[in-house]
């Protein structure tokens, strides 16, 4: 039983106000989980409550965290907290809202997910454990961001992630090794090239590169220095919705401004050059005929992830697995704000043979919640950064200790987590 709910502002990897909320039961289980905000969000992303103002650049989150100490706390005070669909319903309720706009799904996430923690620490087993019963099991592929772009770095380049996908390795650890040498080549490469080696929001060098194609490039130049060229790829989100404007896609930085088909002919060459395995976002969220033509022309030989797409919202991935678009998506907890709608949108892709990529967000805490979550859904995907950075590293970190916990058991999909791209 809930008998302790307290939230508070907390800082952001980028320095940004966001929630923490505790919740304590009776049993003394007790846990706390922070909430994740993104710079580069889809238009159709549940509420992330801000007071605006002077003060934190506008960015503070008292109404949030006073809605937590106020009309949440007194809603679920008193609920079992193994009854995670019913502490989220009654959220969902008093909100009364679709997006989570009154409340904040700032406000609910948190709550929801301490919820789940304070309930795992209760039954005392771990939290991937309570979330996904007894067949959770499967390590996630980490789609490691290292080249950074977009609307998380102020480079030269227009698309905002480039990453390495070691799915030749054996294991999650190998895995990260490959990773994490490549990354260490990457940036002796871009040093000996008099790039830059600083750092966007997620981890990822942001140097000045002249192209998709030179980015792509880089990273497989410096997974050869370091050993590893067969046992990579590469996995791109463009982010596309920042780029559209009137019906056009804009390439500022680079200059040069294409259509929808341009933008696929353009995929379609990058994956014909390139060992590309996935493309999120390769179109804009408002853009859902050219998205039909990008999934008819390249979605037998690539993972197509809707990201703003689909906002991990259950009635816009119907829409798409009825219009066939797409063949993936990108789940994040805060873009629905709550853990019970995230499963069920977790679960129809699943039926549908829709990939499941687990992801933080550019501006992530060090919880590490996300970690449980990919093990506890055998999503076989997890999209949480370059392979540096504490609020990177500790959802690393976590799956570490959940492969060693797990032993003989875990398993790792490798290339197997790509089925079109095998093809
Ligand atoms: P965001 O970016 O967290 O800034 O939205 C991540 C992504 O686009 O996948
Ligand atoms: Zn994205």
């Amino acid at each position: 039983t809930i008998v302790h709910v307290h939230g508070r502002q907390v800082l952001d990897s980028r320095g940004n106000p966001t929630v923490e909320v505790e919740v304590g039961l009776d049993s003394g289980a007790f846990a706390s989980a922070a909430v994740p905000s993104g710079a580069s969000t889809g238009e159709h992303e549940a509420v992330e409550l801000r007071d605006g103002g002077e003060a934190w650049g506008g960015k503070a989150v008292a109404r949030a965290v006073d809605h937590v100490n106020g009309e949440i706390a007194d809603r679920i005070t008193g609920l079992d907290a193994r009854d995670q669909r019913a502490v989220d319903l009654a959220m969902i309720e008093i909100d009364g809202t679709a997006t989570k706009a009154r409340l904040g799904a700032n406000a609910i996430l948190g709550a929801s997910l301490a919820t789940a923690k304070a309930a795992a620490a209760d039954a005392g087993v771990p939290l991937y454990r309570w979330i996904g019963g007894a067949n959770a099991h499967v390590l996630p592929v980490p789609l490691m961001n290292v080249v950074n772009g977009g609307a998380h770095a102020q480079n030269s380049l227009d698309f905002q992630e480039f990453m390495l996908v070691p799915g030749g390795a054996e294991t999650f650890s190998e895995a990260l090794r490959i990773g994490v040498e490549t990354y260490h080549a990457l940036e002796a490469l871009l040093k000996e090239r008099g790039l830059s080696t600083s750092v966007g929001d997620e981890g990822g060098f942001a140097p000045d590169l002249g192209s998709a194609y030179d980015a792509c490039a880089a990273i497989l130049d410096a997974a050869e220095r370091a050993g590893h060229r067969d046992k990579v790829a590469i996995a791109l989100d463009p982010a596309t919705s920042e780029l559209f404007h009137d019906g056009a896609y804009v390439l500022e930085r680079q200059g040069g401004t294409l259509d929808g088909n341009g933008m696929i002919d353009l995929w379609a060459d990058l994956a014909d050059r390139f060992p590309i395995v996935s493309i999120e976002d390769g179109l804009a969220e408002n853009d859902w005929a050219t998205w039909q033509t990008l999934t008819d022309r390249l979605g037998g030989r690539l993972q197509l992830v809707g990201d703003d797409l689909f906002v991990t919202n259950v009635e816009f991935l119907r829409r798409g697995i009825a219009e066939k678009v797409g063949n993936a998506i990108l789940v994040k907890v805060n873009q629905i704000g709550s853990l019970s709608e995230t499963l069920d949108t977790i679960e129809l892709a699943q039926r549908n043979g829709y990939a499941t990529i687990i992801s933080h967000r550019s501006g992530e805490t060090e919880d590490a919640t996300i970690a449980d979550l990919a093990v506890a859904t055998n999503s076989g995907q997890i999209k949480t950064g370059a392979p540096a950075r504490s609020d990177r590293t500790a959802k690393y970190n976590q799956l570490l200790r959940i492969e060693d916990q797990l032993g003989a058991q875990a398993a790792f999909p490798g290339w197997d987590a790509f089925p079109r791209a095998r093809s």
